[in-house]
């Protein structure tokens, strides 16, 4: 809070009240309104929540108009380069980088619940195999509260961080097995021994006949598209975690309801639409049209991977996924022609003016799609990679909400609906 006041005056009535200005350690000074309604007798009406803030939070920072994104301070281009997205879980989790000793332990508990209930791939394999594996994902991931219900205490800290362990611990597994599933090959358990990104690539891929040897190449990469996907604020996914989590529901319920708000192409979805897209425009020569068609108020089609809420200048998460294509394609010895298609797609939209003076950048999902291709990873599975990173980030959120007294979220309305109006017996109806 800070001492500024904002004068509100309504000139109708000539009633005038003071609100409090609300000031975090960084960002944009932030209108306290709960005062309103007593005050002036007025509700605020702010559809897409595009000028509200629902909540403090001391774990992600964004400057939408610098492109800056930090994760508890720690610059995404720091984390990015030198850290792993099991420690980046640590401190989204608890605030700060973790000693050696820390991390060790905290790395250990993770490996303790990546295995689930063998009951839960009887549930998966009741899936029809053509089902979309964020759908699957939503259901099985909903079905772990099952499991952990009648003893699990919200308000006991330690059974809370022992269920966002969990999560985290378990989300690839349940990938994977979905996965699996579609593909009809027999299920594979975690192999603690392998690192996080590791364990569920040979989860992902491993044939129990075969040898597999995890690419170092793909679990590194992966690596970085975990770390760069791990938390983003207040995002539709994140803040629909946080609103059931204000009925006091149980976690895995509450990250269910996450994973089905990722699962929008506005949202996460958006990943497995780019490929979609630039697979449908084929070629380079065919990229004006499609930019023409994206500015044309007539056409729903929308450039995906384009435009951001928060974000009016490039998003920091797709500069470093772009520059990590070329290497990942390079390492693994692939030459993408939907690499060339992104890079021209980008350059036209960049020098367009539709886009220049909208402000649309390249957001993270408009290359993560072409790394994902390069390791193998189908594109139905893009958006289920993208929660498997979000789990940490939807988790941290929920234990801070835990932390902080909370009251349920309950949005209002401007209802336009008819006024009161009489009852009329079916016989009188026409
Ligand atoms: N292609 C063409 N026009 C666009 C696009 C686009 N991708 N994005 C926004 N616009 C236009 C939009 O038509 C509108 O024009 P006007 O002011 O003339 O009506 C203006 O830009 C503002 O768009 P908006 O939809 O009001 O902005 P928003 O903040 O509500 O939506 C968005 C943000 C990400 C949903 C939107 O940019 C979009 O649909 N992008 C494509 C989908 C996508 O890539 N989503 C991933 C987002 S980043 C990762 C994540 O959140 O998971």
């Amino acid at each position: 809070m800070s001492n500024k006041k904002v004068l509100i005056s309504d000139k109708a009535s000539g009633q005038q009240i003071e609100l409090p200005v609300v000031r975090g350690t960084e960002g944009e000074p932030t209108l306290d309104i709960k005062g309103l309604p007593s005050g002036l007798g007025y509700f605020t009406y702010d559809p897409g929540f595009a000028a509200t803030a629902a909540c403090t939070s001391q774990i992600t920072f964004i400057d939408g108009g610098k492109g800056i994104l930090r994760y508890r301070g720690y610059p995404i281009e720091q984390l990015a380069e030198r850290s792993t997205f099991v420690e980046v879980a640590y401190l989204l989790l608890n605030g700060e980088l973790p000693t050696e000793s820390k991390l060790n332990a905290f790395r250990d508990n993770v490996k303790y619940h990546t295995m689930v209930h063998e009951q839960l791939y009887t549930f998966i394999s009741g899936f029809h195999y053509d089902a979309h594996p964020m759908a699957m994902m939503a259901g099985v991931v909903g079905s772990l509260a099952a499991f952990y219900h009648e003893r699990f205490n919200v308000n006991d800290p330690e059974q809370r961080m022992l269920a966002a362990e969990r999560m985290i611990a378990k989300m690839p597994t349940i990938a994977a097995a979905c996965y699996r599933h579609h593909m009809g090959w027999p299920m594979v358990y975690p192999q603690n021994n392998l690192r996080f990104t590791e364990r569920f690539l040979h989860m992902m891929f491993s044939m129990p006949s075969e040898e597999y040897e995890v690419s170092e190449v793909a679990a590194r990469a992966l690596d970085l598209l975990f770390i760069l996907h791990a938390d983003h604020e207040q995002n539709a996914s994140t803040s629909t975690v946080r609103l059931v989590g204000s009925t006091g529901a149980n976690p895995y319920a509450c990250v269910a309801a996450g994973i089905s708000a990722l699962w929008g192409p506005a949202h996460g979805g958006a990943n497995e639409a780019v490929l979609a897209m630039l697979a449908e425009i084929g070629d380079v020569s065919k990229v004006p049209e499609y930019i023409e068609r994206a500015k044309d108020k007539n056409d729903p089609f929308r450039l995906m991977g384009f435009g951001h809420r928060v974000y009016k200048h490039y998003d920091p998460r797709a500069t470093i996924i772009r520059a990590a294509c070329y290497e990942v394609l390079d390492e693994l010895g692939q030459d993408d022609p939907m690499m060339d298609l992104a890079m021209e797609l980008e350059r036209i939209a960049l020098e367009d003016e539709y886009f220049i003076e909208k402000k649309l950048y390249p957001n993270v999902d408009f290359y993560s799609g072409i790394i994902y291709k390069a390791l193998g990873i189908p594109v139905s599975m893009f958006t289920v990679m993208f929660a498997i990173a979000r789990t940490v980030g939807w988790v941290s959120q929920w234990l801070e909400q835990c932390e902080t007294p909370t009251k349920i979220g309950r949005p209002r309305q401007v209802y336009a609906g008819p006024t009161e109006r009489r009852y009329r017996a079916l016989h009188r109806r026409q």
